[in-house]
């Protein structure tokens, strides 16, 4: 795929991306350093972190790593002096940590079902909290990656598709409190997107041909997809988009309801 922005589009933004080493948001945050943007990568695991890291600086980009577990509001905030003291400032938020797996509503534990709101939905929000400071600053933005699960209903993904709800709702309360401080908050509602742990992992293999011919497009999404979609938002070019999720998934939402 072509690169359509210009380079360095990005220069001079630090971005604070959480679940940031592998699958979409490890692309996202690739893409926001390919564009100029300094970036840390933000998830439990370092050992996921620190490979992701390594390879954006070897490609002449600038990121470092830095654990936290996004239910953990201390640990939230730590990760964000820590990136300040590293690159000076946050004026991009991208949140991406996420927490999934396929269960039938009637087997769903409330331990389950509470601790993906607590990754995603919650998660989100002690991240916004914490970088509010920040963003206000420097008249920054928040990126939140949502879904579109909750749009119609989703065998096994209740507990998914109320957290990422509450996203949405979150990201439309948050672009309207915070806008008075030039900080824009938008999202993308990622489609099936393959080369990713979630496609593996939550589209079982029976289903996945018939999956991708309902999609109007003819194809499953690429990391890529997100990745050029992200950097349009967190660019001057989207200065006037507030409030907004960004559905890229080829029209398969609309059509999902003619699968069954
Ligand atoms: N089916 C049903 N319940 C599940 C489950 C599954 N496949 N996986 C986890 N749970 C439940 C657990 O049973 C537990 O509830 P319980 O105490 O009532 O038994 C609860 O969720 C917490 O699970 P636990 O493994 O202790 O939590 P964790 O904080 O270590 O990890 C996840 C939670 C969601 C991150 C974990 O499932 C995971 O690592 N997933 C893979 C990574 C991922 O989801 N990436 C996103 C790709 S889209």
């Amino acid at each position: 795929m072509t690169n359509i922005f210009v380079d360095g589009l990005l220069n001079d933004h630090v971005a604070f991306v959480t679940g940031g080493g592998t699958g979409i948001t490890g692309g996202v945050a690739r893409a926001l350093a390919e564009a100029g943007a300094s970036v840390a990568l933000v998830s439990r695991k370092l050992e996921h972190l620190e490979p992701a890291a390594a390879a954006i600086n070897e490609n002449g980009g600038k990121a470092f790593a830095v654990a936290a577990d996004v239910r953990n509001p201390e640990e939230v905030e730590r990760a964000i002096a820590a990136t300040v003291a590293q690159f000076g400032k946050i004026d991009i938020v991208v949140n991406g940590a996420a927490g999934n797996f396929l269960v039938p509503a009637e087997q769903l534990s409330p331990n389950g079902f509470g601790t993906v709101v607590d990754i995603d939905l919650k998660g989100t929000f002690n991240v916004c909290r914490a970088a509010f400071a920040q963003l206000k600053e420097h008249r920054g933005q928040i990126l939140n990656i949502s879904a579109t699960l909750h749009y119609l209903g989703t065998p096994m993904q209740l507990h998914v598709s109320a957290a990422k709800a509450g996203v949405d709702a979150l990201t439309r309360n948050l672009a309207v409190e915070w806008g008075r401080y030039g900080i824009r908050v938008n999202g993308i509602a990622p489609g099936p997107i393959e080369d990713t742990e979630g496609m593996k992992r939550l589209v079982p293999e029976p289903i996945k041909e018939k999956l991708r011919k309902n999609i109007p497009l003819g194809r499953f999404g690429r990391i890529k997809d997100i990745e050029t979609a992200a950097v349009f938002l967190c660019s001057d070019a989207a200065s006037f988009i507030n409030g907004a999720m960004l559905v890229v998934d080829g029209g398969q939402w609309l059509s999902a309801a003619r699968m069954v």
